[in-house]
Parts: C-alpha cells; sequence; structure tokens
C-alpha cells in the first residue's frame, strides 16, 4: 500500500516538558499540548498536561517506552492527533528515540513523526553553575539498562582521556548504586583529583541543590537518581564567588 500524503495523516508529535517547571516548557511546545487529542507518556509527564475536553490522556510506567510509542503510533495511524511527551528534551535520554525504533516496524510506514526541541537537564544545571560547557562537552549516561556496563566503561575512558568536559544523566538509581563510585575511579586514571565536580540536584524544583565539590572528594553515595553531575575539563575553574566555568579557548 502506498503512504498517505502528510496532509491526511497529522504528524506524531514528540514534546519534552523540560526538566522543571512550566515556564522551562516552551510556548511551540504548549501550543502544541493546547491542539491535540491524546497525550501519551509515562504518568507523571501525562499528569503535567492540564486535562481539557476532547483530550484523552495515556499514561504507562517508566520502563514500557516502546510499548507506549506502539500505542501513540497506532493513535496517529488511525488519524488522530496524539503527542508522546518526555521529561526534559524528549531527544536527549527521552521518548524521541523510542518511538523512532518502534516506528521502524514497516506498519508504521506512513506516520510522519515530528520532534520538538525543549530544554535539557544539562542545560540547566550548567546555567545554574555558571558557564561550565562553555567548551566543548560530551553527555553521557550511566544507566546500563539499554546498554552494557563495559561499553559505559570504554565511553568514560575516551571521554575523560580527551580532556572533555562530561555530563552524566541517570547517575543512580535505587537498583544501580554503584555506577558513580565505579565511574569516578576510572576518571581520576585519567584526570586529576582536583577535576571541578558540578552536581546539580531537583533544578528547578523546590527541592533543589547545586554543589560544587571535585573528583576526588565526590561523594557517591550523595548521588540519586535526581542528580545531574557534570565533570569539568583540565581548564574548567571556579571564580571567587563560587561559580564555575570552562573557557572556550585552551590554555
Ligand atoms: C531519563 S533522563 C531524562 C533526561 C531528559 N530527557 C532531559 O533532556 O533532561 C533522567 C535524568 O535526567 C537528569 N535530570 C532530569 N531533570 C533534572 C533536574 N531537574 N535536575 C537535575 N537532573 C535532572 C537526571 O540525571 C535524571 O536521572
Amino acid at each position: 500500500m502506498q503512504p498517505k500524503p502528510d496532509f491526511l495523516v497529522p504528524p506524531l508529535l514528540i514534546v519534552g516538558l523540560g526538566p522543571g517547571p512550566d515556564s522551562w516548557i516552551t510556548p511551540e511546545v504548549s501550543e502544541a499540548l493546547a491542539g491535540v487529542q491524546h497525550v501519551v507518556g509515562y504518568a507523571p509527564y501525562v499528569n503535567r498536561v492540564p486535562q481539557r475536553e476532547g483530550l484523552t490522556r495515556h499514561a504507562s510506567g517508566n520502563t514500557v517506552e516502546v510499548d507506549r510509542a506502539r500505542l501513540a503510533l497506532d493513535l496517529a495511524k488511525s488519524g488522530q492527533s496524539v503527542a508522546v511527551v518526555s521529561g526534559g528534551d524528549a531527544g536527549i535520554f527521552g521518548m524521541a528515540a523510542a518511538v523512532f525504533e518502534a516506528a521502524e516496524d514497516e506498519e508504521y510506514a506512513e506516520v510522519p513523526i515530528r520532534v520538538l526541541p525543549g530544554l535539557s537537564a544539562v542545560q540547566v544545571v550548567a546555567a545554574r553553575a555558571g558557564a561550565p560547557i562553555g567548551g566543548d562537552f560530551a553527555v553521557m549516561s550511566l544507566s546500563d539498562r539499554l546498554k552494557p556496563w563495559s561499553l559505559i566503561e570504554q565511553r568514560l575512558r575516551a571521554v575523560a582521556g580527551a580532556d572533555l568536559v562530561l555530563a552524566i544523566y541517570n547517575p543512580a538509581s535505587r537498583s544501580r548504586t554503584t555506577q558513580v563510585a565505579d565511574a569516578q575511579a576510572i576518571l581520576l586514571e585519567h584526570r586529576s583529583g582536583d577535576t571541578v565536580v558540578v552536581i546539580g540536584r531537583d533544578i528547578g524544583r523546590t527541592e533543589e541543590s547545586l554543589t560544587v565539590t571535585t573528583l576526588a572528594e565526590l561523594e557517591p553515595d550523595s548521588i540519586d537518581m535526581k542528580c545531574l553531575l557534570l565533570i569539568g575539563a583540565s581548564n574548567t575553574r571556579v571564580t571567587a564567588t563560587g561559580q564555575v566555568w570552562t573557557p572556550r579557548f585552551t590554555d
């Protein structure tokens, strides 16, 4: 069967709600959410979209991303307007890649997909700290749910060896309790103990905290799933007032 032209099937929207307050949702995303018939996502994100006439909210658990993506694709395929919601930016360790994964199935070939950009946790933690990602930086997730820990170790060594600032998402969870200490040990093989480390926890929320420490003094037990870590490069520095920045130039 020939794919239907775009104008007959509204695009499946994938949107990020930002990492904190509603003021961090982009106007484009707010407008999109005000116009769709269905919102699909992890329950805490779906619950942030106000109920209104004509809207059906489909909330699901945390680890069923591809099932959730299929539901959204099925709705979109039937001609309904749908937004998949994610925290932060949907394209960064969010639902966008899960939707593309599900959409590899031939049966969804006719569904157009449109990803709307959002604000990500790395940006807000960096902004609170100063300008730590003003130079080159890398982004990793420490979660080994979808990739082996051996690959994470290999990538940590490569980033540490390249002297990039490193943003670490998903550093720990209730079941993953050793990864931060393991990562710290690997990074210390390549980096000085004085390397600046920023810990952003719940940034933008009422429980927000920001800590500036060093790689040697980082306490793995103080890190949980609500934290994002920024490990500085060798030229990342701290001002007299405690703000962190990385020069755009190399010393
Ligand atoms: C599954 S990832 C989602 C990332 C999201 N798509 C983004 O772009 O920010 C969840 C991780 O993001 C980080 N994170 C999300 N919101 C945060 C916040 N407000 N403060 C600090 N870290 C946050 C934490 O590392 C958390 O474990």
